[in-house]
C-alpha cells in the first residue's frame, strides 16, 4: 500500500498546470455510451483510478475503451449489455452515470446500487425519481435498480428536483436526450460538470436550451453521434493547490485553469487576505504574513464547493482566530477532524460545521486518510506541521488527484509517495530501563 511522507516547513513558489477534471470527465465517459457508431474521442482526462474503474465498467457494457496520454477513445457500437455490476459501482458512486444514457439508448438498464461512502449514505432517489418520470419502470432486485422503457422509449416529461444534485442532472439530461418529445428540468445543477456535458450532448447532436441555468429543455432526438471533445480544468484539484500554497505561506501560480469555474473560493482567499490575481487562464495566489479567519459555507454551484471544504479547515488552522465551516450538502463530511486534530490542530465539529480555531502549530506524525478530499486535507497540514507527516492509505487521494506530489515537489514541497505494510506489526519502543 502507498503513503505520503511530507517533511513540513517548505514555503512553496513556482507555476504548475492543473489536470483535467476529474467529475466532468466522469460525465463525458457516461455520454459516450450515447452514439450508436463512432468513436468519441476525449482529451485532458486525468490519469486516475476513478477514470480507469468507469473505463472497465464501460468494457463490461461492451464499449471500446482506450487511454492513452490522457486521451480516451470510446466507442459504443457494439454494446451488447446494459449492467452495471456490483463489484465496480461499490468502487465508484459515479458508476450510477450509466443508468441515463443506458436507458436512453436502450431503453433498458440494470445498475447496482452504490453502496455507502466513507461520509455516509449517498441516495440516488433523485436519479430514479428522473427516470420514472420519463417513462421508466424502476424495481430494486438484489441491490440493483432495474429500469425499463414501458413504451420501448423513453418519453419527454417535467423534472422538477427538490435540490440541486449534479449527478441526477446529469442522467437526467443524458437519458432525456433521445427521449420522444421535450423534457423541461427544473433546479438543474449549475456545476461546470454539468454545463460542460450539455456542450458536449449539443455537438453530439442533441437539443438543449437553457443551458447554465437551473431550467433545462431538451427536445429528443433520433441518434447522437460520436464526437471529439476537449475535457475542463479540475477547480478542485486547483482550489487545493491554491490551499498549499497559502498553508506554507508560499507564492503560486496556476496555468491551464479558468478562474470562473471556481470564483466563490478565489473570494474566500482574498478575504483571508492573500492575493489573488488571474487571467483566462491562470490564477496566482501570493500569502499574507497572517492569514485571516474567514468562515465558508459549502453550497451548491456558484457558492463555495463542498469538495473544497476538507481543504478549507485544513487552512484555517492557520489564520489568527477562529473560522466556522459548515456543510450544506454532506452534513457529517467531516472525517478529517481528527486526523487533523491528531497533528495538533485544534478543530471541533458541531451539527454540520468545523469549529477552527487557529493558529495551531501543527507537528508531523502519521494520519490516515478516509477519503478523496479528506486526504487531501492531511497532505495541507504535513505541508506546515514540523517534522515529518505520514498520510497513509492514500489509494483514496489517487482517485482523484494526477500526480499530486510531483505538483507539490515542483513548488519545492518536501514530499516522496513510498510503501508500506499496513499490516506490519508495530515496533514498540524499547522501555527505558
Ligand atoms: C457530485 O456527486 C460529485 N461527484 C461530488 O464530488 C460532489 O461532492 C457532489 O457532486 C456535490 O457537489 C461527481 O461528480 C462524480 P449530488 P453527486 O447529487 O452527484 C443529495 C469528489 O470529491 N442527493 O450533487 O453524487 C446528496 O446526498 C466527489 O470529487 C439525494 O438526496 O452529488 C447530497 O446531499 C465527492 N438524492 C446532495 O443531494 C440523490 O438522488 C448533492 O449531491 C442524489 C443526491
Amino acid at each position: 500500500m502507498d503513503k505520503l511522507v511530507i517533511k513540513g516547513g517548505r514555503q512553496l513558489s513556482g507555476t504548475v498546470a492543473v489536470s483535467g477534471s476529474k467529475n466532468t470527465a466522469l460525465a463525458l465517459m457516461a455520454a459516450s455510451l450515447l452514439p450508436a457508431s463512432g468513436k468519441t474521442v476525449i482529451s485532458r482526462v486525468p490519469d486516475l483510478r476513478d477514470v480507469h474503474t468507469l473505463s472497465n465498467l464501460l468494457r463490461i457494457i461492451g464499449a471500446r475503451v482506450e487511454f492513452e496520454k490522457n486521451t480516451l477513445t470510446i466507442s459504443a457500437s457494439n454494446i451488447s449489455h446494459t449492467e452495471a455490476p456490483y463489484e465496480l459501482v461499490k468502487q465508484m458512486r459515479a458508476s450510477i452515470y450509466v443508468l441515463g444514457p443506458l436507458l436512453g439508448r436502450f431503453g433498458k438498464a440494470r445498475v447496482s446500487l452504490p453502496g455507502g461512502c466513507a461520509w455516509g449514505p449517498r441516495p440516488v432517489d433523485l436519479h430514479l425519481k428522473a427516470m420514472q418520470a420519463l417513462g421508466a419502470s424502476i424495481d430494486i432486485e438484489d441491490g440493483y435498480v432495474v429500469a425499463k422503457a414501458k413504451r420501448k422509449r423513453l418519453t419527454g416529461a417535467k423534472i422538477d428536483f427538490p435540490i440541486s444534485s449534479v449527478g441526477a442532472t446529469g442522467n437526467a439530461l443524458m437519458a432525456a436526450v433521445l427521449a420522444k418529445g421535450t423534457t423541461k428540468i427544473k433546479n438543474a445543477a449549475l456545476e461546470p460538470e454539468i454545463t460542460a456535458l450539455a456542450d458536449m450532448l449539443m455537438k453530439m447532436g442533441a437539443k438543449i436550451s437553457g443551458i447554465g441555468t437551473t431550467e433545462l429543455e431538451i427536445e429528443g432526438v433520433e441518434e447522437l453521434y460520436a464526437v471529439r471533445e476537449t475535457n475542463i480544468c479540475d477547480r478542485i484539484e486547483a482550489g487545493t493547490l491554491l490551499c498549499a500554497a497559502a498553508i506554507t505561506k508560499g507564492d503560486i501560480t496556476l496555468v491551464d485553469v479558468n478562474p470562473n469555474d471556481f470564483k466563490a473560493v478565489l473570494k474566500k482567499f482574498q478575504q483571508a487576505g492573500c492575493e489573488i490575481k488571474y487571467t483566462e487562464t491562470a490564477v496566482s495566489l501570493k500569502s499574507p504574513k497572517a492569514l485571516r479567519p474567514t468562515n465558508v459555507e459549502a453550497k451548491p454551484f456558484p457558492k463555495f464547493p463542498t469538495d473544497m471544504q476538507a481543504q478549507w479547515t485544513a487552512l484555517m488552522t492557520q489564520a489568527n482566530g477562529t473560522s466556522k465551516i459548515t456543510d450544506h450538502i454532506y452534513a457529517d463530511r467531516f472525517k478529517h477532524v481528527p486526523e487533523l486534530n491528531r497533528l495538533g490542530a485544534n478543530i471541533e465539529v458541531k451539527g454540520n460545521s468545523a469549529i477552527v480555531k487557529g493558529v495551531q502549530k501543527l507537528s508531523g506524525t502519521k494520519v490516515m486518510s478516509t477519503d478523496l478530499r479528506a486526504s487531501a486535507s492531511l497532505i495541507l497540514g504535513g505541508l506546515v506541521a514540523s517534522g515529518t507527516t505520514e498520510v497513509l492509505r492514500i489509494y483514496h487521494l489517487d482517485r482523484g488527484y494526477e500526480k499530486i506530489e510531483q505538483k507539490l515537489r515542483a513548488l519545492g514541497a518536501n514530499i516522496k509517495r513510498e510503501q508500506y505494510d499496513e499490516f506490519a506489526q508495530p515496533k514498540l519502543e524499547k522501555e527505558e530501563a
